[in-house]
């Protein structure tokens, strides 16, 4: 897995103040939703782009266009979802798809609780949403039902992540053909014995959703 940590002095403030256990539930949601903005610049880099001409109103230009069909974004519920929004402002055609997952907070095993996704993903650029990669068992999870589904180019958009959860996704992908990337806005010190990030900002969906 490619790993890109994201070096912007505007990507480490707002960070910084999602990480302050003094920061509000409201100020958390605006800052997670500004940080997913930045963090997809860099994601979609390498989004596919075919040639098009378009008419200005002095001459013809030669430009791109986004390929259809359109990439396919995936918020893992509960606490992905609070990356929607920034996400499709900058990819307003993207398609949408679900999963829910839960880790059991006692084996640190990642439980899916729902999927909604398209049925074949054969050729189709994808987006995995998720605040937070820890032991990576729900990244990994989630890359193998892209994968499985026909998915040929991943791109997971996470704000923190820890040493031993990026080692553990890339043992459990290894032998997979298809290219993953990593975009993230941190790579934190390492998991205490609960599985949290250290330093983190403790439990995002629960800072996002109560
Ligand atoms: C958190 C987080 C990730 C997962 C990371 O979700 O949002 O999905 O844990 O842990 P891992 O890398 O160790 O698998 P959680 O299970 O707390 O669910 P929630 O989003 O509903 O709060």
């Amino acid at each position: 897995m490619r790993v890109h940590v994201v070096d912007h002095p505007l990507v480490s403030h707002k960070l910084t103040t999602l990480r302050d256990q003094g920061t509000d539930s409201p100020t958390f949601r605006r800052l997670v939703d500004e940080l997913v903005t930045l963090l997809a610049y860099e994601a979609t880099r390498d989004v596919r782009v075919e040639p098009t001409e378009v008419q200005t109103p002095v001459a013809p230009a030669t430009g791109v266009r986004l390929v259809t069909p359109a990439p396919l974004v995936v918020p893992i519920l509960r606490a992905g979802l609070g990356m929607l929004d920034g996400m499709v402002r900058l990819l307003p055609t993207a398609e949408v798809g679900f999963l829910g997952m839960a880790r059991n907070e006692e084996t640190l095993e990642a439980m899916t609780y729902a999927e909604r996704l398209p049925a074949d993903l054969s050729g189709r650029q994808c987006y995995v949403l998720d605040p937070m990669l820890a032991t990576g068992g729900t990244l990994a999870a989630a890359i193998h039902f892209l994968v499985d589904r026909g998915a040929d180019h991943i791109t997971a958009i996470c704000l923190l992540s820890a040493p031993e959860g990026v080692e553990r996704v890339d043992q459990e992908l290894s032998g997979l053909q298809v290219p993953v990337t990593l975009v993230t806005a941190a790579m934190d010190e390492r998991l205490d014995d609960k599985g949290y990030i250290v330093p983190g900002l403790g439990d995002a969906g629960d800072r996002l959703y109560g």
